[in-house]
């Protein structure tokens, strides 16, 4: 039930966000077109606000603009654990000073013209702004630039791990800056524009007159709305923060539970508070690394007593649970909120890159972090026969020159071969790019390995003859997904890789790819993605652990692919 609640809270902020921000872009192309000039600013105001002031777009905005804050208010009540990133502090920041900032505003333009029907068009606007307060000028490009940036990177968290996000990503970004750019010098021209139409008697007889921009009694009247709506909102927040303090107060002295570790440490934390966040209140170094999303297993521990204080496992807990195998009284850290005392053993040390970001350990250069890669698997074929039936030192000369043709094409491609074992390696794409470029880059890498090791065969016929092993034969698995992703390893052998579904996927595609006697297989979500055509043949195969069979592309001869034209 928790989880259904997130989920519509988060629907309800995406689409109160998403007509926020439409309306802000609206409003920033009306600004742009001061860059013809104010003439043309009024056109463009009368469009849009004949839009937004229709009853149902002014009831659709209306609501998001009571909603979005709203949710934005509530978050800073509900969220209690101590693993903020930077960037929802950012984003929660900036979401909270747009509305004292834009208050102002508002109530000069929109409130004005339902209560005393005035009328502020560009020009009245413009000359309040930048000709009798100049300061008030500056402030609104300030919440014009603070309203897009927060609008952007909510965006960019609700976009980026969408499979197309990567082909439309670099369009976007031109957008992120072209339109506030056209609308910021469009404010600009405007101001310069108004400067001298300000200075003109005759400008002034026609625009600036109290039909429009209303009476002295009545700008009074707006100011105390004014000053009421903005201390209504600090009111707000003053009272958002007098909850949390009451509630953890509250809880700590009336219902607070306490959590016992080995060694005999102990944290004593608010009702409500999961196990994983009491470990992280008292420093306790855990393991969590997927952030305490119950997504990764690495926070378990074994439950030794207080068990009747926590609830039965939630669906998801369940399958991760039995997913691992976990015996009884086996449960996620991060899932479970004690209403009891409860003593826990930690089950996975917490080291290095397992201790996850939020529990103050030490950080891994990189993640961890679960997100979108693509894990490429690569094999030689017969090198046992081979090393069976060459010198030594022609075994590793060869195994040494195919090593090197799969590297150079992986990192030709843009992927990262960060694993070599023996005559086989492990390779990632993604780690810098979104998922449709990871895909395409993987299957120009598949194309490239074909390549290089047709011309290292050519090249090795003469001096080696074609004993076994020459020509090398390979086969490559490819597959797409979530996994995480981050550093993992002993001191100076730590290596970046991806554990999770891609790379046993990948890897036993590698395997198929011996049974189809093909040189490449690779599922066909890549496929489809990377866009390299209808080359080789379509398949299906059966995975371990998985429900359903996976459809693969086929392909007989690596060399031989070529993106789609089309
Ligand atoms: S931290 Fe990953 S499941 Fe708990």
């Amino acid at each position: 039930m928790r989880w259904r609640l997130w989920l519509g809270e988060r629907r309800l902020r995406i689409a109160s966000g998403l007509v926020i921000f439409v309306y802000v872009t609206s409003h920033f192309l009306n600004h742009a077109a001061g860059n013809i000039s104010i003439a043309a600013m009024e056109v463009a105001v009368h469009w849009q606000t004949s839009f937004w002031q229709s009853p149902p777009a002014t009831a659709v905005l209306y609501a998001a603009v009571l909603v979005h804050p709203g949710l934005g208010l509530w978050a800073f009540y509900a969220r209690r654990h101590h693993g903020w990133t930077a960037g929802e502090i950012w984003q929660l920041a900036l979401g909270l000073t747009i509305p004292p900032l834009i208050m102002s505003h508002i109530v000069g333009t929109r409130l004005s013209q339902t209560m005393f029907e005035t009328w502020n068009g560009y020009g009245q606007v413009l000359a309040r702004l930048w000709v009798l307060d100049p300061a008030h000028g500056v402030q609104q490009t300030v919440v014009l630039a603070i309203a897009w940036v927060h609008g952007c990177i909510g965006l960019y968290y609700w976009l980026r791990l969408q499979r197309w996000f990567a082909a439309v990503g670099p369009v976007l970004l031109g957008l992120a800056v072209a339109v506030p750019l056209l609308a910021l010098l469009g404010f600009y021209r405007g101001s310069v524009e108004i400067q001298g139409l300000f200075a003109d008697p005759a400008w002034r007889a026609e625009n600036w007159v109290e039909g429009e921009i209303g009476t002295a009694a009545q700008g009074a009247v707006l100011y105390q709305v004014w000053l009421g709506l903005l201390a209504g909102y600090f009111g707000l927040i003053g009272l958002v923060l007098a909850a949390r303090g009451v509630r953890t107060w509250r809880e700590q002295r009336f219902a607070g539970v306490t959590v016992r570790y080995p060694g005999g440490r102990r944290v004593r934390v608010p009702l409500g508070y999961s196990v994983l966040e009491a470990s992280r209140v008292g420093r306790i170094a855990h393991a969590s690394v997927c952030g305490g999303r119950g997504r990764c297993s690495t926070c378990r521990v074994q439950v030794v007593a207080g068990e009747d204080g926590i609830a039965s496992a939630s669906a998801a807990e369940a399958a991760v649970l039995e997913r691992i195998g976990a015996g009884v009284g086996v449960r996620l850290a991060c899932q479970i909120r004690p209403r009891l005392n409860v003593t826990v053993v930690p089950l996975v040390p917490a080291q290095g890159a397992a201790a996850g970001r939020a529990t103050g350990a030490r950080r891994v250069a990189r993640g961890p972090e679960e997100r979108f890669i693509v894990v490429m698997v690569v094999d030689m074929r017969n090198s046992t026969a081979m090393a069976e039936n060459r010198m030594p030192f022609d075994t590793v000369f060869i195994v040494d020159r195919f090593v090197d043709a799969i590297g150079r094409a992986i990192r030709d491609a843009g992927g990262r071969a960060n694993q070599f074992t023996g005559d086989g390696v492990f390779a990632l794409f993604g780690i810098e790019a979104g998922a449709a470029e990871a895909c395409r880059q993987a299957l120009a890498a598949v194309a490239g390995i074909g390549r290089n090791v047709e011309a290292m065969n050519a090249a090795l016929s003469d001096p080696l003859g074609a004993a076994p092993g020459v020509p090398v034969r390979f086969g490559i698995g490819v597959h797409g997904g979530m996994a995480v992703v981050g550093e993992i390893g002993f001191e100076a052998s730590r290596i970046f890789t991806a554990l999770g579904d891609p790379a046993n996927v990948a890897s036993r595609l590698e395997k198929l790819s011996k049974t189809w006697a093909a040189e490449a297989v690779v599922s066909e979500a890549v496929w489809q993605a990377g866009g390299f055509g209808e080359d080789g043949r379509r398949e299906t195969a059966e995975m371990a652990g998985r429900q359903g069979r996976l459809e693969v592309r086929v392909i007989a001869r690596a060399a031989g692919l070529e993106r789609d034209r089309n």
